[in-house]
């Protein structure tokens, strides 16, 4: 067992944080601000080939290791959770089932693309009545000659407004549940695929999320991805995934309240001198510390199993869950150290408390992971 990242990774970390200085960070501000989709930014982010950080080079991918990903996306939420939330759904949730359900042809057509960011990936699998409760899905996909027809509405789709593939699961057979549900790729100018609602969130505002209308959208046949009846398997390992790309979205959101605490609290003078030489403020920089750690040994825990192949599913939601929960917790001792500039909009940690919150909702509620961890628990799940 080895705690210490390699000096490739240390490098990993250092060149994806002088990236966000350069030119992440200059912008994080604005884009939230106007809920603008930082493009400029993405579109740097591919010429380094981070939009397939850990895809195989014959996929247009860049070949990294799965920490290598995580790092990557804890330094960008570090200096931007939008910008890291456009680059985890894409990776995560749309790349990751083409690449591990995916037809080499498929792999060919769509993959290749998303990897090298000349096409944002978005999956859309959560509906105005199917949220926490996946299996309850209505839209519906039928085979009319050598085309599916997707019709019905899904809703909180992250990247769909920019997105170029949406990942999209539909009922091909009510009658068998679960098991009825299937998986679907779209391209987003697939007749009939309609980008409704924009909505307008509290953080993370420089990621677009919108509705997503299916109406008698055609797609052809073999767009089909995997099996007739596997979609909600695929679901599940896809956000199995997904969950340590939030956990490690969570983490850097974290690590930046604390990074923001310390600074100011050496900056500000209070009652003749600077407010980190009182206990109080001592003591919420040392709980801070420590849920960063906490929450960065169960991501990279996550990662790593995902990386040797062993099974992940419970250690992404604990990743996932705990994280999350640090993030809110300190971003909140963090608006609490700057008192009233830190509740003033503009500022870092206003900012980094309204994009803390989602992370314990989407991919999953903080109820879902403990879900999936008292499951994982129960079945002994290889640990
Ligand atoms: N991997 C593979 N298979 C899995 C699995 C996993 N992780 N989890 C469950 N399954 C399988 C089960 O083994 C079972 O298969 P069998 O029938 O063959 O035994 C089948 O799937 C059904 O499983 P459950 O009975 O456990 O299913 P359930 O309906 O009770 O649901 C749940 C369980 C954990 C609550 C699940 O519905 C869930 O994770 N819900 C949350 C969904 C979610 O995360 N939504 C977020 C959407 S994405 C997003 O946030 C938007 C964005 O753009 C960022």
């Amino acid at each position: 067992m080895d705690f210490k990242l390699s000096e490739e990774h240390q490098l990993v970390r250092q060149g994806v944080k002088e990236f966000c200085e350069k030119y992440v960070s200059p912008i994080a501000e604005e884009v939230d601000r106007d809920q603008r989709y930082p493009a400029e930014v993405i579109k740097k982010i591919a010429e380094q080939e981070w939009m397939g950080v850990y895809f195989p080079p014959e996929y247009g991918g860049a070949g990294a290791d799965v920490l290598t990903y995580v790092i990557m996306l804890e330094e960008l939420a570090r200096a931007c959770a939008s910008t890291c939330v456009v680059v985890s759904a894409h990776t995560s949730l749309a790349s990751f089932p083409i690449y591990k359900f995916g037809t080499e042809e498929q792999k060919q057509k769509y993959l290749v693309p998303l990897c090298k960011g000349e096409k944002l990936g978005a999956f859309a699998l959560t509906e105005p009545g199917a949220g926490t409760d996946a299996a309850a899905e209505t839209t519906t996909a039928v085979l009319e000659g050598d085309e599916w027809v997707l019709n019905g509405s899904k809703i909180f789709i992250t990247n769909a407004p920019v997105a170029g593939v949406l990942i999209v699961f539909a009922m091909t057979d009510k009658s068998k549940g679960t098991k009825g549900i299937s998986a679907f790729i779209v391209p987003s100018d697939a007749p009939g695929l309609v980008i409704g609602k924009h909505l307008d969130k509290m953080g993370i505002r420089g990621s677009l999320t919108s509705e997503v209308l299916l109406k008698n959208c055609r797609i052809p046949r073999e767009n089909l991805l995997g099996k007739e009846g596997e979609g909600f398997k695929i679901a599940m390992k896809t956000l199995d995934g997904g969950r340590i790309g939030i956990a490690a979205q969570a983490l850097g959101i974290a690590q930046a309240a604390l990074d923001e605490s310390i600074k100011y609290s050496h900056e500000r003078v209070q009652f003749g001198q600077p407010i980190a030489k009182f206990e109080a403020i001592q003591w919420m920089l040392a709980n801070m510390a420590l849920d960063v750690d906490a929450a960065r040994l169960l991501v990279y825990r996550a990662a790593w199993n995902y990386q040797e192949g062993l099974p992940y599913s419970t250690e992404a939601a604990m990743a996932k869950l705990f994280a999350s929960a640090a993030a809110s917790r300190q971003t909140d001792n963090a608006v609490q150290i700057h008192g009233g500039i830190g509740y003033i909009r503009g500022t870092k940690v206003e900012r980094l408390y309204r994009d803390a919150k989602i992370t314990e909702i989407y991919e999953g509620t903080s109820e879902v992971m403990r879900i999936v961890i008292a499951n994982g628990a129960c079945n002994g799940n290889g640990r």
